[in-house]
């Protein structure tokens, strides 16, 4: 059971929607459920609210953290539904396996995600191309500064009303300096220092004019893994590519979603390793049809320019392209408009 402690006066009213910045605004609660002693405490759902700890907090130390993405929906009947969120939950335990972190038991994730969402509802926004993004995270809570895995765990949701993530044009540089994950590595997970070792290589990409890094191997830089924080596809003389999973790149679900989705429509679909000399030559002569990045906070994210080695390559992207009947037909199904065949949508 969850123990439940609502706020006294919501912050709703005063929450302009129209303007709201990608994970700025945070909705009036949030979950905590903390693990001492060996073994997972009470969960509770209390006023969002800042929380004391010492400077020597052990995940400001080692990084011992996670996190996972995920979004909840407005429906056309005006009910709210989350986006396969068993699927985080999944994934979420196998970052904590990794990283030496105890799972989240089931019961906590799903239980509380579900009456935190549901607390929170009026949260969700109604407006067309907007969601409630959550963000379940774990992180180590012990104070200690010995570098050994810590003793105390806490595990959270926060949510945050949200609009459309990237905007503009994707002008995406291939990156052969830099690398986000290696064999054996952490890569698979949704560890908080992918993220932040990946700041570095992609401020170094916009200060040369592009918006995002399309990350290569760690070996040669020969093989296309990712671009910024999502998984990528390219649509080259006609076949839908994506890279294979693997230790290194991440099991995303929007990418899983999509996958199914293009086998569904009978797209010739490859899931397997690409080299950054197929894309340019692709490029080069004219049948790179498209290439965008998957994600929970984008989506879609059409790329309109590939740079590699001073040189850039224009991609068609036009509204009636794959990508954008990709968008379509998942917000069509987030959103209730249409049947959802795969039994993705939980409803509340
Ligand atoms: C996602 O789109 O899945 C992400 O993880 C983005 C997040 C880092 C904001």
């Amino acid at each position: 059971m969850i123990e439940i402690r609502k706020i006294e006066s919501s912050r709703l009213p005063s929450t302009d929607f129209s303007a709201l910045e990608f994970g700025k605004a945070f909705s009036d609660h949030m979950l905590i459920c903390e693990f001492k002693n060996g073994q997972w405490g009470q969960a509770t759902i209390l006023p969002y609210q800042d929380l004391n700890y010492p400077l020597s907090l052990h995940a400001l130390h080692y990084g011992q953290a996670a996190f996972e993405g995920m979004k909840a929906y407005r429906q056309i009947d005006g009910g709210i539904a989350l986006f396969r969120p068993e699927m985080n939950y999944e994934r979420l335990n196998r970052s904590a396996v990794r990283l030496a972190m105890p799972e989240v038991p089931k019961e906590v994730f799903m239980e509380g995600l579900k009456s935190l969402i549901d607390i929170d509802r009026e949260w969700v926004p109604k407006e067309e191309g907007m969601s409630l993004y959550i963000r379940p995270f774990l992180f180590s809570s012990s104070s200690f500064i010995a570098a050994r895995p810590s003793e105390s765990y806490t595990f959270a949701i926060i949510t945050s009303p949200v609009g459309p993530y990237y905007t503009g044009n994707v002008k995406v540089k291939i990156e052969e300096q830099y690398t986000r994950s290696a064999a054996g590595g952490i890569g698979f997970t949704k560890a908080a220092g992918n993220y932040g070792g990946a700041f570095y290589p992609t401020r170094k990409a916009v200060e040369k004019g592009y918006t995002q890094i399309i990350w290569t191997d760690h070996k040669d830089h020969r093989l296309i893994e990712e671009s910024g924080t999502m998984n990528i596809m390219f649509r080259i003389g006609g076949t839908m590519r994506t890279p294979p999973l693997s230790e290194r790149i991440l099991a995303g679900i929007t990418r899983d979603s999509i996958l199914t989705l293009l086998r569904s429509w009978g797209e010739i679909v490859e899931e397997r390793p690409i080299t950054v000399d197929e894309v340019v030559y692709a490029a080069e002569n004219n049948y790179l049809e498209e290439a965008f990045g998957m994600g929970t906070a984008a989506v879609v994210s059409p790329i309109s320019t590939i740079g590699f080695r001073e040189r850039d390559f224009e991609v068609p992207n036009s509204s009636e392209g794959i990508a954008m009947k990709i968008k379509n037909a998942l917000n069509e199904i987030r959103t209730g408009k249409v049947a959802d065949k795969n039994g993705w949508m939980l409803r509340l």
